[in-house]
């Protein structure tokens, strides 16, 4: 296929915010820097467009490293017996969403591995509590896969949005990357189960993951079309020293953000984080994730004793800043590139309209 082509389909995908299977793997295939560039620019059109220059922000908080999973890519799987575990009291997920609010933030995200010590209604309890202290807040969880019920009592407790990734579209490449008893079908039905309840969902997978192709990629693109999530989290696959994985080359930056121009252009309005993952793998890649169409940052309000802790890949970044430098940090590092974080419950374009 020639370049030229290639920009075609760009175009295409521009105007009409879908491809087929076929294209998928063509653009992805026919990336250049050049085709990069050239989505790049079409991305922050429909950014501009829905967002301005705004940047929202949320206060991330990893309440807990404790896992049941055992994903092979994962620094916090269960496997991992060098990994410190810590859990977050009820109390110390206040005290922090607390300073999240002191400090702006109008979204708290609680983000945890797979920890059954919470129970259904721990979970629902922490969720009234931080919405009664704060009803201007939005509360994002992201706790992993549970079921109908579950959601549905913390959705009803006030939770506004869940954060699960699909991880990958393709069954046989999400069994390479976790081992029984997950399953690509479960993971599917609780992102469809999220949406039918009514949170503002988000869903993603990792550029570069071990065992991925052209094919599992433009599979992922296919998904997300057709499940619509509010937010789509990529980030590069990056390798974390005490996993199966260890010696699996991490994923590439380019392609990340070459993917987040991708997804700004299939789903114009949607909500999109530049990842940790992706300021860990270049310095300058969440700049670089925001001019490729990204309109989200999560900066890290969890203690700063845990932080180390929750290592899901290695030399995760703002592991030794305050809650406060790293919301300047980031608020600096988007009005060097012309953004403006903004302090605002940040919700999907379709929501405020
Ligand atoms: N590299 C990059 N991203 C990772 N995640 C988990 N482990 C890694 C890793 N080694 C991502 C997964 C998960 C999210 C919380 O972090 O996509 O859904
Ligand atoms: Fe955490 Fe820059 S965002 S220190």
């Amino acid at each position: 296929m020639s370049d030229r082509m290639v920009f075609d389909l760009i175009d295409k995908l521009n105007t009409e915010h879908a491809l087929s299977r076929q294209e998928w793997i063509s653009v992805i295939d026919g990336y250049t820097p050049e085709i990069a560039s050239y989505v790049s620019e079409k991305a922050r059109y429909w950014q501009q467009k829905y967002y301005g220059n705004k940047i929202f922000v949320r206060g991330l908080i990893e309440m807990t490293n404790y896992c049941k999973n055992d994903c092979y890519y994962c620094g916090i799987r269960r496997s991992n017996r060098n990994a410190e575990r810590y859990r977050l009291t009820k109390d110390e997920i206040l005290a922090c969403a607390d300073l999240g609010y002191e400090l702006g933030y109008r979204t708290i995200v609680l983000q945890g591995g797979e920890d059954p010590f919470y129970k259904d209604e721990d979970i629902a309890a922490i969720v009234t509590m931080i919405k009664q202290a704060h009803p201007d807040c939005a509360v994002t969880l992201s706790l992993g896969e549970r079921e109908y019920d579950t959601y549905k009592l913390w959705f009803d407790a006030g939770a506004d949005r869940y954060l699960l990734r699909h991880e990958t579209a393709n069954h046989d490449h999400y069994r390479y990357l976790h081992p029984e008893p997950l399953s690509a079908v479960h993971r599917q039905q609780c992102l469809r189960d999220l949406k039918q309840i009514g949170y503002q969902a988000g869903a993603g997978f990792m550029v570069g993951a071990p065992g991925q192709t052209t094919e599992h990629l433009a599979e992922d693109m296919l998904f997300l079309k057709e499940l619509d999530p509010e937010m789509v989290g990529i980030g590069p696959f990056l390798p974390h020293h005490d996993t199966p994985f260890a010696d699996e080359k991490p994923g590439s930056t380019e392609m990340t953000i070459y993917f987040l121009g991708l997804l700004r252009l299939m789903l114009p309005k949607v909500l999109l984080p530049a990842t940790t993952a992706l300021g860990t793998a270049d310095p300058l890649g969440r700049e670089k994730g925001v001019q490729a169409g990204a309109n989200v940052v999560m900066p890290n309000l969890s203690p700063t004793d845990v932080r180390k802790k929750y290592e899901l890949y290695d030399n995760k970044i703002c592991t030794g800043d305050e809650a406060a430098e790293c919301k300047n940090c980031l608020a600096n590092r988007m009005r060097s590139i012309g953004y403006e974080v903004v302090a605002s419950r940040g919700d999907h374009y379709s929501v405020t309209v």
